[in-house]
């Protein structure tokens, strides 16, 4: 579903729109990654700002709630010397009866070169791209329960700077598959980039119908699936996607498939903890485990500048480059 790999790549072959990671190639995942890392080795620097997208305007059109995916986008762009509007249009027009190609329209009055978008329709990024004039990108930054690519590969980043590749790892996501698409893009990126093993750890109400076929093997039982992984991706609760009661109760669900100290000792003694965020304390994860020595939770928030940055200026290049 909305695979278009035309769409997000110009006709150069070079990155246009980033809106899933099904179907990318592992050579732009690595391209984006590496140049992530030159982003994440400047802005360690006292200076942290670029040129790179000085005169470019880029909207933020969040029609969902988000702290660190808006904040890192806005720091990303700013960082690049980009003009940044940030709109959350969940109290805004739309709200007001406009549709959502009347608010593109407008903003594409207002001369704008890239649109960020979040929305709690899958495919809301692909049908703006689909519409919008042909020389602006647009970046998916979570759509329904579809994609979230740019996280993915945040995470993807964070994993090669701590485990340097990804041939060999074992990876557990743990939690509700059902209602990520944080774990959809992961399985995804994972599978591109060559990792040993994709394990997904649910109970059986929380995975999707067929989840096998996304390239995963399937658990349970969170005593058995951590045996041997070297990376543990814990999932929040979307308890706002849940139309029908899940789950007996939430201490019952922290037993079962909580991360607790006494859990993570199963997973490889040098194994890293991971979480897009945001957390809760004690229902998919102990506290001292999320800020314990192997979690990586924090360094995933940080990684998300450096990747976005690496993402907005390849889209935005390669828009340049077709326009020369
Ligand atoms: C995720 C999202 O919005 O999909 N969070 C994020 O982007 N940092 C996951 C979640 O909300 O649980």
């Amino acid at each position: 579903m909305f695979v278009d790999k035309d769409l997000q790549l110009n006709s150069l072959g070079k990155l246009k729109h980033f809106l899933s990671i099904q179907g990318q190639e592992q050579s732009l995942l690595t391209e984006i990654l590496n140049t992530a890392e030159s982003f994440a080795d400047i802005s360690a620097q006292q200076v942290k700002k670029f040129p790179l997208l000085r005169g470019k305007t880029i909207v933020n059109l969040f029609f969902e709630n988000s702290t660190r995916t808006l904040a890192t986008f806005e720091l990303a762009a700013t960082r690049l010397s980009a003009d940044v509007l940030s709109m959350n249009i969940a109290t805004s027009a739309t709200s007001k009866g406009e549709s959502l190609l009347d608010t593109i329209r407008n903003l594409e009055a207002m001369q704008v070169d890239m649109f960020v978008v979040r929305h709690s329709l899958s495919g809301a990024a692909h049908f703006i791209a689909q519409h919008t004039a042909p020389h602006i990108s647009v970046i998916n930054a979570g759509d329904g329960q579809h994609e979230h690519p740019t996280q993915a590969m945040l995470d993807m980043f964070t994993i090669r700077r701590a485990k340097q590749q990804f041939s060999g790892l074992r990876i557990a996501i743990v939690g509700d598959i059902l209602h990520s698409r944080v774990a959809r893009s992961q399985v995804h990126a994972l599978n591109i980039l060559g990792a040993e093993e994709v394990r997904v750890i649910a109970p059986k109400t929380l995975l999707p119908v067929e989840v096998e076929s996304l390239g995963v093997s399937v658990y349970h039982d969170l005593t058995a699936g951590l045996k041997n992984v070297d990376v543990i991706i814990m999932l929040r609760l979307q308890k706002e996607r849940m139309n029908s009661a899940l789950l007996p109760s939430e201490s019952e669900y922290f037993k079962c498939f909580g991360l607790s100290d006494e859990k993570l000792k199963i997973a490889n003694k040098d194994a890293i903890v991971m979480h897009p965020g945001p957390i809760n304390r004690g229902v998919e994860i102990s506290s001292s485990v999320a800020d314990g020595p192997q979690s990586v939770i924090l360094q995933q928030v940080t990684n998300g500048i450096a990747v976005r940055m690496a993402i907005m200026s390849m889209a935005m290049q390669s828009n340049n480059a077709r326009a020369e």
